[in-house]
């Protein structure tokens, strides 16, 4: 018996490339001095890819004879193997249908986002639950000074902006000019925060039950408010964790499942911190626009580049192939690069889409509060945004060094990838459960949130996503922690959660 959710299924994996995927994955195979049957190896290494959302849940599989003669194995051994998945609930089959992959019914499938605990709340307890750093000072307090000095004019109105207020948008438009995709201010609407943007798109683009296509992982708020829309997601694995996009995956997935948007975080992707190619964006705004999807590019993390990259430069943003705004719609915030209490994000589109959004406001949020508005135009048109800017992104990379380094002696069976800026660490548990990890963690002082909230259907169970938000003394406590966390899973001291303590075969 499998969860209703997986019934019907939403993309498919060809036999080359699940061969290729085979490959590159470990299984109980590869452990010294255990001898497994070939059929069972196959199933294990199906079920791990399935676990690690690298083949999403609702994937058809190929036909047994095509995946036999990809994988130079007899079609008894991959009917054996498919036999095993169905009987452990990782497969289902129709005749004339196919088989795709499915997850056990009663399976944990944490479909939550994340919840950071109130600072005042936290005592001893090291939370890692939340990607946004402290305040810049004294530049904010500055900004708010020079926006009360502004607030005159403004107070003498209604103080209703749906659309954002004149200084900002042209502020924000200005911005997008100089970073080489000329904008007019009637292409920004102003949001509360990335998500107020995220969220209003979804409604106007992919009301109730259409299809959304996103990476996978993908950050986990909006995964949660796309499923709260009751978008029917389907995960696009990256390619691993630094290397981003996989083209082929992502073409194959929009031609065949043609979603009305898809959802994509171009720059130091949260949680793998992988940043897309110029030649990766070019491809997929070209693959979108034929399969007639919107993409939605979330720039939350752009402004957090710790170095300039191969060629002394940064990609360029994911709306240069398509400045009109009709099929790339861009959301930005300045939560990673300011200060998330602002709760200041926006919208870039074309002028239409811009004005459909307005109208919808006036029954969501009506608007976004002037005195940060004014504060923000304040930073961005001043002399403030670069020294402010640039504090977060010092103290982003010292953080990130100081978390690598004690996750890389307290922790050395932990693997990731260093990513080149942002926020978050993609930190695989060394074959431990995420979930048990977070759940010991949280006993013994350290919250951090598990693989499976960045994935849908149970995926990414081996991993934890870390925050650059501290750095030493702290990083280092946290990391013996986690090690303390991690050895209670190993010797099978938590038992809470219902799920393997490893989750490889
Ligand atoms: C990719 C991404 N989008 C959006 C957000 C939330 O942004 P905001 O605080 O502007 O709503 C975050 C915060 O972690 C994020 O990482």
């Amino acid at each position: 018996m499998t969860t209703p959710a997986t019934t019907r299924w939403t993309s498919a994996v060809g036999a080359p490339q699940l061969a290729r995927l085979l490959a590159s994955q470990r299984t109980a195979q590869d452990e010294p001095g255990r001898r497994v049957p070939a059929y069972r190896s196959l199933a294990d290494g199906v079920r791990l890819l399935i676990h690690e959302g690298r083949v999403p849940v609702a994937t058809r599989l190929p036909a047994e004879r095509e995946l036999a003669a990809a994988l130079g194995v007899s079609r008894t051994t991959v009917a054996a193997a498919f036999e095993a998945l169905r009987a452990d609930g990782f497969l289902e089959s129709r005749r004339g249908s196919g088989s795709w992959t499915a997850v056990p019914a009663g399976a944990p499938v944490p479909t939550r986002g994340l919840e950071p605990l109130p600072p005042e709340a936290a005592g001893s307890m090291i939370d890692l639950g939340c990607a946004a750093l402290p305040a810049p000072e004294p530049h904010l307090s500055a900004a708010f000074r020079a926006a009360l000095g502004e607030l005159a004019p403004y107070a003498h109105t209604h103080g209703d902006y749906p659309a954002g207020i004149p200084s900002l948008r042209e502020a924000l438009a200005e911005r997008y000019t100089a970073r080489g995709v000329p904008t007019m201010p009637e292409q920004i609407m102003v949001t509360t925060g990335a998500m107020g943007g995220v969220a209003a798109l979804s409604r106007l683009i992919a009301p109730r039950g259409e299809r959304v296509a996103v990476d996978h992982p993908s950050y986990a708020n909006v995964l949660q408010l796309l499923r709260d829309s009751g978008a029917r997601l389907v995960p696009v694995p990256l390619a691993d964790e630094l290397a981003g996009w996989d083209l082929p995956v992502w073409r194959r997935v929009l031609r065949d499942s043609a979603p009305r948007m898809a959802y994509v975080v171009p720059d130091f992707h949260n949680p793998t911190g992988s940043l897309a190619t110029d030649e990766q964006r070019r491809d997929l705004v070209a693959a979108a626009r034929a399969a007639g999807t919107v993409l939605v590019a979330d720039e939350s993390m752009a402004d957090l580049a710790f170095d300039e990259g191969p060629g002394g430069r940064l990609p360029c943003p994911l709306a240069t192939f398509d400045p009109g705004g009709s099929s790339v719609i861009t959301v930005g915030t300045v939560s990673k690069s300011v200060w998330a209490g602002l709760r200041i994000g926006w919208v870039r589109a074309a002028p239409d889409i811009v004005r459909s959004l307005v109208a919808a406001r006036a029954y969501a949020d009506l608007g976004s509060p002037v005195l940060e508005q004014l504060a923000v135009a304040h930073l961005m048109t001043g002399d403030g945004w670069e020294p402010a800017v640039g504090q977060l992104r010092d103290r982003a990379r010292g953080n990130r060094d100081a978390l690598v380094a004690a996750v890389r002696e307290l922790l050395p069976d932990w693997e990731f990838t260093v990513p080149r800026g942002g926020l978050t660490l993609w930190a695989r548990t060394g074959g431990l459960s995420g979930s048990r990890i977070a759940e010991a963690g949280e006993r013994l002082g350290v919250r951090v949130p598990s693989g499976p909230r960045f994935g849908i259907d149970g995926a990414f169970e081996g991993y934890v996503r870390l925050p650059f938000t501290i750095g030493e003394p702290l990083a280092r406590e946290a990391a013996a922690r986690l090690a303390a966390a991690a050895d209670l899973v190993r010797t099978g001291a938590v038992s809470g959660a219902d799920v393997p303590r490893s989750y490889v075969a």
